[in-house]
Formats: structure tokens, C-alpha cells, sequence
């Protein structure tokens, strides 16, 4: 069983993995397995699979996966790989109503993994008890309208135990009430864990950010954690007060274009002595290991951080809006992250940017950018045998950091997070 850590707020800020966590090979491939391998990651929501036989791969680790939608139209997971020889069956996404076909010998596999046919069964195989030549399983569950996998058959953690008590109407369903607004993909020459920290750091957002978010200071900023999971609230009065200032991009773009009467209907209550106190609106759920979820005033978002190598991750972003909003969504965004690669469809890139490609580069007015930037950063300075952690920052701060960090520790180094907590 994995042990459930404790509150973030226990654990001193600091940084907990050693730089090879982020930089060799041997680490990564460990990850793949000892984490990857055991725990619960996100895979695609409910909605992209409507139909019988829509189906989703999905590289969880080591493992190649396929999320389904089976005859009775329940959502399935299965491993991607032929019983026979072991080839992958399907690619990408697509539809398999008529069967999981292995293009290698032309076995066959019903939507419920069973096996269908095999070529010259009885010539060949007429020994074979089919029955035990079915897909292998592997997990799911949903939550929210969000599909989560688990390579293992009967993992360690059950869905429920991972989820641990993040709350119910932590966001809306996510349903057909939603369209993707906005999708956009970055090839970062980062680790996934740096990119992931990065995005829960909550000391950056006035300094590195200073022109484009300008997101609030740490005062303004609350974190509460369940189980592996964290939630990051930033202030509602914050955004009110510089929206009255009427002069920050942030205010201007999000608020200003999409929901200043939600804004201001939801402050209007708290009193100035408050102000510090008074958290909702914005709530970044990170989800361990590796998607951030957000749901506030402009709708409903998802970041996914996907391992590609030590040193290279794909950032994945998509935004959803009301039927009907996707102009003036991708409007809004496109002040605060305007698209370096994508200028004709609005809204879909599939190609991932490279930082390289962006023009301005860290100049770009892009958020994003600048995360990207940072991140490329980080993962130089940590390949230096010169390279020595700092102080982190305490509570919202930095704090979210080494309880990530205490996390990944959970699953890869159960000694060392013993000695720290
Ligand atoms: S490997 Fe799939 S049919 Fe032979
Ligand atoms: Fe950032």
C-alpha cells in the first residue's frame, strides 16, 4: 500500500530530489515503472470517446494502453499489446467497432479484450484454450468526466484512495455543456517533474510572470493538499482589487473580457480586512503525478505533463468554454498567451511549439512561454556539478514543491522520505 502523505504544510519547504531525479536516464526509466507503473494517470476525458468502438492509446510508462468504449458503452482500459506475439495493436485515436484487429497475423479482440478469431485456430492452435488469450486489463476510473488509468489488473491504491477526498464539486462534470475552446501543445526541454514544479510554484508568479500574469503575491495565495494531490487557491479580492486599478493584463484580459459581473458578484461580500483570507475562483488542482486541473470564472482546463525523456516533456493544454465562446475565449487567452505556432483554425495545434520557434522567445508576452523558458533553464543549471539547492520559500510559496517532491519520493526512494518526514 502506498502511504498517504501528510499535509504539505508539515513538511519544511525544500528540495528533496537529488539533481539525477531529474537528469539521468537510469532515474527516468525507475520512474517508468516504480511510479508510472503504479499509480493513476489521466488519459482522456469521458466526452472524446462517444461512440461504440472509440478508442484512445495512451503511454502510461512502460506500458501501452487503450481506453474504449465497449458495446454496453462503458469505458474500458486494456493493455495495447497482442496476445500472440506481443506487437501494439492500435495507434493514436480512432474507432475499433468491428475489433481490436493485430495487423502482424491478423488475430482478433472483441471490445470486451476477448478474443475473437485467430487465423488457422484449428490447424494451428488447436490446442489453444482461447479464453486465456483475451487482452490483458488493466484499470480505470472516472471522475469529473475524467478517465484515469492504472496499469496494474488490482492496483495497490484503489481509484478511490488516490482520489482521496478531493471534493465532489471540486469542478463541474465535464460534459457536453463544454467544447475545447483551445488546445495547445509545447515540446519543453525540461524534465517532467521541473515543469510540473514549476506550475506549482507559487513564489514566481509576480517575478517571472511580472509582465504577462502578474500573478499575486504569496500572501494572496492559499494551498490545501488531499492525499497526493494539492490545491492551489489564489485570491478572488486580489484579482477585484486590481481589476478596480483596471490596469494589469490579467484583469483586463480574463476578467475584463469574459467575467467581471461574476467577479464582482463574488467579492462583494468580504470586507478589506479579509482580503488576505478570502480564497475561490481559481482553484488549481494538481493531481498527482502529472495533470493540473483548473475550473474557474473562464471554464474548465486541463494540464498534462507527459515524460518524454529525462530531459524532454510535452506540455499539453486544453481549455473548454460553452458552445458558442470559443471566439471570444481564444480572444481573451490570446492576450495572455498569444499562440506563437498556431495563426489559421482557431484554437488546435497538434504540433508541439518548440521554444526555439517562438518568436521573442522568452520576450514573446506568452505566460506560457516564460514557464517553458524557465523550465529549460532550470534543467541546465541542474545538469552543473556546481549546482547546490537554495532555501524554498515556506507554505503556498514553495511548500507544494517538496510535497510533490515527497510524493514522487513515496513511489522511488521510500528510505530518503522517510528520513524527512
Ligand atoms: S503479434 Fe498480433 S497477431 Fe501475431
Ligand atoms: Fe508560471
Amino acid at each position: 500500500m502506498i502511504p498517504n502523505m501528510k499535509n504539505f504544510e508539515d513538511l519544511k519547504a525544500q528540495q528533496l530530489l537529488p539533481p539525477e531525479a531529474y537528469t539521468s536516464q537510469e532515474w527516468f526509466e525507475r520512474e517508468k515503472d516504480e511510479l508510472f507503473g503504479k499509480t493513476w494517470s489521466f488519459a482522456c476525458l469521458e466526452k472524446d470517446i462517444p461512440e461504440v468502438g472509440d478508442y484512445i492509446t495512451v503511454q502510461v510508462g512502460n506500458y501501452p494502453l487503450v481506453v474504449l468504449r465497449d458495446r454496453e458503452l462503458n469505458v474500458r482500459v486494456f493493455h495495447n499489446i497482442c496476445r500472440h506475439r506481443g506487437a501494439k495493436i492500435l495507434e493514436g485515436t480512432g474507432n475499433c467497432k468491428t475489433g481490436l484487429k493485430c495487423r502482424y497475423h491478423y488475430w482478433m479482440f472483441n471490445l470486451d479484450g476477448s478474443v475473437r478469431g485467430i487465423p488457422q485456430k484449428d490447424v494451428l492452435f488447436s490446442d489453444c484454450d482461447k479464453a486465456n488469450l483475451g487482452l490483458k486489463q488493466a484499470s480505470m476510473g472516472v471522475f469529473k468526466g475524467m478517465v484515469f488509468v492504472n496499469p496494474q489488473a488490482e492496483p495497490d491504491q484503489s481509484f478511490d484512495q488516490w482520489l482521496d477526498g478531493i471534493k465532489d464539486d471540486a469542478w463541474e462534470e465535464i460534459g457536453d455543456e463544454v467544447v475545447v475552446a483551445l488546445e495547445i501543445n509545447y515540446e519543453v526541454q525540461a524534465n517532467w517533474k521541473l515543469v510540473f514544479e514549476n506550475a506549482n510554484d507559487g513564489y514566481h508568479l509576480s517575478y517571472l510572470h511580472e509582465h504577462t500574469l502578474g500573478g499575486p503575491l504569496t500572501n494572496h495565495q492559499k494551498t490545501v493538499s488531499y492525499g497526493l494531490h494539492s490545491c492551489y487557491q489564489g485570491s478572488n479580492q486580489y484579482y477585484a482589487e486590481i481589476l478596480k486599478k483596471g490596469n494589469t493584463t490579467l484583469a483586463q484580459t480574463l476578467y475584463a473580457a469574459m467575467d467581471k459581473k461574476a467577479l464582482k458578484e463574488a467579492t462583494a461580500d468580504v470586507a478589506p480586512e479579509d482580503y488576505e483570507e478570502f480564497t475561490g475562483g481559481h482553484d488549481l488542482y494538481f493531481m498527482f503525478p502529472n495533470v493540473v486541473v483548473s475550473s474557474g470564472a473562464l471554464g474548465f482546463m486541463y494540464f498534462q505533463i507527459i515524460p518524454v525523456a529525462p530531459n524532454k516533456t510535452i506540455s499539453k493544454f486544453r481549455f473548454f468554454t460553452p458552445p458558442g465562446y470559443e471566439k471570444d475565449y481564444y480572444k481573451a487567452n490570446n492576450i495572455l498567451m498569444p499562440n506563437p505556432g498556431v495563426k489559421t483554425r482557431v484554437g488546435v495545434n497538434e504540433k508541439p511549439i518548440k521554444l526555439s520557434e517562438v518568436e521573442g522567445g522568452f520576450d514573446s508576452k506568452n505566460f506560457q512561454v516564460e514557464d517553458m523558458w524557465i523550465c529549460e533553464q532550470m534543467q541546465q543549471g541542474l545538469k552543473s556539478p556546481a549546482y547546490e539547492a537554495g532555501p524554498y520559500a515556506p507554505g503556498t510559496g514553495e511548500g507544494p514543491i517538496t510535497f510533490f517532491q515527497a510524493n514522487v519520493l513515496s513511489f522511488m526512494d521510500k528510505e530518503k522520505l522517510n528520513e524527512v518526514i
